[in-house]
């Protein structure tokens, strides 16, 4: 698999900024992470890049995944993933907490590291402390030769490209990709989906470039919900299951370039204290995009608009009940409820982009942040 790096050049291509061309390298970034891990036939992985033998993959009792910021959502995404597909329990945690709390790591602990830069110096001190107690490591990573890439035991590379913006997007969804990969991957070996499912699941991701792109036309629309919420010092985004792990990463990419304090959470959770909070006219983003949990968002979001919250809806095409729940509403293309993060983190990328260039902030360089932190 070639990468041709020299057409990926470090100039915005006409863009205004590296974060909003970046963005819109994300159905790029999708087909070169799926590039040739996908077989001819199109229904199955394939992933050489992993080493373990099928007796390996199968004597794995448990699953840690290690980040920091951005690419631990990836990994909170990700949890989700491999427990569904390969139907092995994940734990997760940021790589600053995991190194001081004792893990308990086996030799049949699989850890996953993820990181963009591949430097970040806490997840590379929770590489080499999960390598001491013995455990099989797996690095998903944007940088080839990075510090983390050299001393895992496996690497997936995320296809993305150079990212030049303080506030990671394409290395996000392309850490998706890679997790999305590497479930059905675990899922093929251990045979915990039959491989009708397993080639349903790899039919939708092959869809996903070309939905994002389906997104990224209508992205101006995000300019309107930005200039409306930029003039707020703070925001609410909920979601239950995927979408709070969604809102999760949505919340940070505003919080670290518009400079508005929001909080994710568990939209089923605000009753237990936080509901305190909601005051009117306060902006709330409601991610509904998960089939099963959509009743009860909707009713989670009844409990904020009751309160005097203005609420922004995402829910996918085609649904019709958001719309009367909710001030706004987005509507991403239909995908499978596990591939929605693909897309859904799509418009919150656009919202936090416009809500930084409503506050004349700079986007690329937002203030107190570095690209990679490799101090701790
Ligand atoms: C992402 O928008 C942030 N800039 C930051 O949270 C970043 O994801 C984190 O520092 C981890 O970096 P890494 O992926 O290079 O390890």
């Amino acid at each position: 698999f070639y990468v041709d790096w020299d057409i990926i050049t470090a100039e915005k291509a006409g863009f205004d900024h590296f974060m909003l061309k970046e963005i819109h390298e994300q159905p790029k970034a999708y087909r070169d992470t799926m590039g040739s891990r996908i077989d001819e036939s199109g229904t199955k992985v394939i992933l050489n890049e992993v080493k373990m033998t099928a007796e390996q993959v199968k004597s794995i009792q448990q699953v840690h995944i290690i980040a920091c910021g951005t690419a631990y959502h990836a990994g909170l995404v990700g949890k989700s993933i491999i427990e569904k597909l390969a139907r092995i329990p994940v734990e997760t945690d940021v790589a600053s907490e995991y190194r001081y709390r004792s893990p308990i790591i086996t030799p049949n602990t699989l850890v996953i590291v993820v990181s963009q830069s591949g430097e970040t110096a806490d997840t590379l001190a929770a590489l080499r402390e999960a390598k001491r107690c013995g455990a099989h490591v797996v690095a998903i990573t944007n940088v080839v030769g990075s510090s983390v890439a050299r001393e895992a035991d496996d690497v997936i590379v995320t296809w993305a490209g150079p990212e030049i913006a303080v506030a990671s997007t394409k290395a996000y969804t392309s850490q998706l990709i890679a997790f999305y990969l590497f479930g059905l991957y675990l899922a093929q070996t251990l045979g915990s989906q039959d491989g009708e499912y397993i080639a349903s699941v790899v039919t939708e991701l092959k869809e996903l470039p070309a939905k994002v792109e389906q997104i990224l036309e209508q992205g101006e629309a995000f300019k309107d919900w930005a200039e409306q919420v930029a003039s707020h010092n703070n925001l609410f985004f909920i979601g239950r299951g995927l979408d709070y792990a969604v809102a999760l990463e949505g919340s940070l990419k505003l919080k670290e370039i518009s400079y508005i304090h929001s909080e994710a959470y568990p939209a089923g959770e605000l009753k237990h204290g936080t509901l305190a909070l909601i005051e009117e006219g306060i902006p709330v983003i409601a991610l509904a995009t998960q089939d099963d949990l959509f009743e009860k968002t909707v009713s989670n979001i009844k409990e904020v608009k009751a309160r005097g919250a203005y609420v922004f809806g995402l829910h996918s095409e085609g649904e019709t009940e958001l719309v009367k729940a909710v001030d706004q509403v987005f509507s991403i293309p239909n995908t499978l409820p596990l591939l929605s993060p693909a897309l859904s983190v799509i418009p919150l990328q656009l919202l936090a982009y416009y809500a930084s260039l409503a506050r004349g902030n700079d986007v690329d360089k937002p203030r107190n942040l570095a690209k990679s932190v490799t101090v701790e």
